[in-house]
């Protein structure tokens, strides 16, 4: 295992009952976009990548006879098992890599990934191994936080995020997306954009960042330049964080 699949797990690892209690990936307008678009396709066999605590997953078993959940971080995968079964759920956990999946060629009519992709170290070689394991024709329904063009306010958020948890690694602007997307033979179909809130106190607890540590993250937001705070709307209230808003970029890709 490399070094940066080793910090996904302990990061995820630790936390995992957090994510299936968290808002955020419990529900959204993000969830049901990638759900109608799944609707849609009418799939029989959908891989759900990096399935976390598995809102996703469990999103999607209510549309298709088959869902496989997989993940890198074997805790997460526990927790996923757990959201599912208590709502009489059904899935396949699998253990693996998105940069080495453990299926076979064209095994899936959809491959879904949400909220996740800003944590792989290699997102060309994770795209290309979608493509290998849907079949001719099959969607790729993808989700994850929309990269700022603009370069300092990108810089800015990304080592927020990195502060808070160590294993985001960055996200992609829409035309990055399209061209890895294309480069492995996949061609994009949909697009959209959606707006998800994040409670400041919400969002750095479950990360379990130390009281240090926070206190820390939240001087360097208030330190930054308006502008940088202003492209992801920190609400700043009596010398406080509250909150700010990531923008998601939602994707349908079909292979060719
Ligand atoms: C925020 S959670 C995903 C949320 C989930 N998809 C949902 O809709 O609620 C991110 C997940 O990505 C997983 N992950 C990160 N890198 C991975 C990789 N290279 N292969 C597989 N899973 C990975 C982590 O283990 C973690 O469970």
């Amino acid at each position: 295992m490399n070094d940066h699949a080793r910090r996904v797990q302990e990061q995820f690892g630790a936390i995992a009952a957090a994510y299936v209690s968290s808002p955020g990936h419990a529900r959204g307008d993000d969830l049901d976009q990638l759900v109608a678009w799944g609707r849609a396709l009418s799939p029989a066999r959908v891989l759900d990548l990096a399935t976390g605590g598995g809102h996703t997953a469990l999103a999607f078993s209510a549309i298709t006879r088959r869902v496989v959940a997989c993940d890198v971080t074997e805790p997460m995968l526990r927790a996923a098992r757990g959201l599912l079964q208590g709502r009489a759920a059904a899935a396949d956990f699998v253990a693996g890599d998105v940069e080495a999946l453990p299926f076979g060629d064209g095994a899936f009519d959809v491959v879904t990934c949400r909220i996740a992709a800003h944590h792989f170290a290699n997102v060309a070689a994770a795209v290309r191994e979608v493509q290998r394991v849907l079949r001719p024709g099959g969607s790729f329904l993808l989700q994850d936080i929309l990269g700022h063009d603009d370069a300092e306010a990108a810089a800015f958020v990304t080592e927020v995020e990195r502060r808070r948890d160590p294993s985001h690694v960055r996200a992609y602007r829409a035309a990055e997306w399209k061209a890895y997307l294309r480069a492995a033979g996949l061609t994009p179909i949909e697009s959209a954009v959606v707006m998800k809130g994040r409670p400041w106190d919400e969002w750095t607890t479950r990360a379990r960042m130390t009281a240090e540590a926070r206190a820390q993250l939240e001087a360097f937001v208030l330190a930054a330049p308006e502008p940088c705070r202003a492209a992801f709307d920190f609400r700043v209230a009596g010398g406080r964080v509250e909150s700010f808003t990531d923008r998601m970029l939602l994707l349908r890709a079909d292979r060719d």
